[in-house]
């Protein structure tokens, strides 16, 4: 497995491959690898002949007050994960070779409707960061496929809606989220939490759950549900930042008429953001 740091190497290296007719598959992280990526990276060699994954914490995403500075860098144990899952490349580029002009200068890519509301409501900003980067990232790449975690639910629909519109060649694969033996979801940020907070967080996957059932056992005050599911969570010492009842293909708030519903939660846990959904038919 190769890692290459510079764009015109990642360029070189790939036209190679596509002489020899192979198709590519993408998995863009921001590394910390854990399951959950590396589930991504297995289903990509599942449906493309080489995998590049993408490292690059990218600033555009982070807000002022957000983790941008002590998100976590660890390439070399990253390349060691992704070697044993079959990856064929890794391409982590620097801030600069990504933004030679700087970010103010950055021709960027706004999806509407679908990253209103939710994270994009608490996190104003963040879609844009996510939608030109991996623009970009498609453009650098041109891969055949790219797959993502079903985890991020509303940047998986950004991208979805963001290939769509921009008519970007590539077919965009979701993948379900892995999650740790008491159902907490994999995430590089689970690494912030203390022990305490460690053996709280749980209860963000036991009450999407709880609220599922009563959802398929009828209830259709979705305000009330959503309600309750809030008050679970800061009863427990969360702090939340939004609990939704939405319509899985339109992420607007669910009405009798959906059918396919999905939650999406986020909630602080001390200064730690973790965010889950669940999806279900009734
Ligand atoms: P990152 O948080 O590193 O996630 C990279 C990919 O892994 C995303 O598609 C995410 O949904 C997926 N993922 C994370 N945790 C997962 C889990 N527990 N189970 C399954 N998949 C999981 O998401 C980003 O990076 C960035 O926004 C990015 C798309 C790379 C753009 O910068």
């Amino acid at each position: 497995m190769r890692t290459v740091h510079s764009l015109k190497e990642l360029r070189s290296i790939l036209r190679n491959y596509r002489q020899q007719g192979k198709t590519i598959g993408l998995v863009p992280t921001m590394g910390n690898l854990h399951e959950g990526h590396i589930s991504l990276v297995r289903k990509a060699s599942e449906a493309a002949d080489i995998v590049v994954t993408s490292i690059f914490v990218n600033p555009m995403q982070f807000g002022a007050n957000e983790d941008l500075d002590k998100y976590p860098r660890t390439l070399q144990e990253d390349q060691d994960k992704l070697a044993e899952a079959g990856n064929t490349l890794v391409f982590a580029p620097s801030v600069d070779e990504v933004y030679p002009e700087g970010m103010a200068r950055q021709t960027k890519v706004l999806v509407p409707e679908v990253s209103e509301g939710h994270c994009g409501a608490s996190r104003p900003g963040h879609f844009e960061g996510v939608a030109t980067v991996v623009a970009m990232l498609f453009n650098m790449v041109q891969p055949d496929v790219a797959v993502f975690g079903e985890k991020d639910f509303q940047q998986l629909a950004v991208i979805k809606k963001m290939v769509r519109d921009l008519m970007i060649p590539v077919n965009v694969v979701g993948a379900p989220t892995v999650r740790e033996e008491d159902g907490l979801a994999k995430s590089s940020r689970n690494g912030y939490l203390s022990e305490e907070e460690r053996a709280t967080a749980p209860i963000v996957f036991q009450t999407l759950n709880r609220v599922a059932e009563q959802l398929q056992q009828g209830r259709s005050d979705f305000q009330a549900l959503e309600q309750e599911a809030q008050n679970v969570l800061a009863e427990a010492g969360l702090r939340p930042d939004y609990f939704n009842i939405v319509s899985s293909q339109t992420l607007k708030p669910a009405t009798d008429e959906d059918r396919e519903l999905t939650l999406l939660v986020a909630a602080f846990l001390g200064t730690t953001r973790l965010i889950d959904n669940l999806s279900l038919s009734r």
